[in-house]
């Protein structure tokens, strides 16, 4: 304990950092939208984007269709994401939420990859999937599940996680992200598919392999299901 701090102000000095930690996330809206917009001479600045004037925001900045529509997986993961942010409903920029549908072929994958700024609460609304995430290190623990129609699963924030089509026909689910734009890194694209290449010397020490296996791995075409 330091001398003559009071221990209040000590707390005090920890809660705020934990309050830091805490903005990390999206932030809460401070009005009741703010549409996104590009031109800066109709518009304020908040939070990373411009906002509409909210007096000229319509039902169509809050507004996406087509989401019934089944997506094409003929594809080497044989999966296809729908995503629907901030991208494509302006209206959603500040409110930390967004959805996904995800098309899977028969035995179809969506492979490893994990949303670096959003949880995930996945629902399937045809077909089977296995699905599973790793928790962090040291424990690397791997948490599975077989889902059903009608069944639900969360995948926690930044956690490697996958779905993967046991059945033999097609599989559709719908996800929720917790935020407007949650970001997806697919392990295999980042690690093997970067651009420029990592350094093979780092990946086959990484790996613990051969740096020829590292060589076979950088020269596929790593499929970007997003
Ligand atoms: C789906 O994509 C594949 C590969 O690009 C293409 O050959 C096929 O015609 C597409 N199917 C449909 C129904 O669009």
């Amino acid at each position: 304990m330091m001398k003559g701090v009071p221990n209040f102000l000590l707390v005090t000095a920890l809660l705020s950092l934990t309050a830091c930690f805490v903005s990390a996330y999206d932030p809460s809206p401070l009005q009741d939208f703010c549409v996104a917009i590009d031109d800066p001479k109709s518009s304020v600045f908040v939070n990373g984007k411009f906002c509409k004037n909210p007096k000229l925001a319509n039902a169509n900045d809050f507004f996406f269709s087509g989401l019934q529509i089944p997506r094409n997986t003929s594809n080497p993961v044989g999966s296809t994401v729908t995503p629907v942010n901030v991208a494509q409903i302006a209206g959603l920029n500040t409110l930390g939420i967004s959805l996904a549908r995800i098309d899977f072929g028969p035995y179809g994958l969506n492979p490893p990859h994990t949303h670096p700024r959003g949880s995930e609460i996945l629902t399937v609304l045809e077909g089977s999937l296995y699905v599973g995430f790793v928790t962090s290190n040291p424990d690397n623990r791997l948490i599975t599940k077989v889902l059903n129609k009608g069944d639900v699963f969360v995948f926690p924030i930044g956690l490697i996680h996958f779905q993967f089509n046991v059945g033999y026909g097609n599989a559709v689910a719908l996800a929720g992200l917790s935020s407007q734009n949650p970001g997806v890194i697919t392990i295999a694209n980042a690690v093997f598919g970067s651009n420029p290449p990592i350094n093979p010397d780092v990946l086959s020490k990484a790996f613990q392999v051969d740096k020829k296996v590292i060589d076979y791995l950088q020269k596929q075409f790593w499929w970007d299901n997003n």
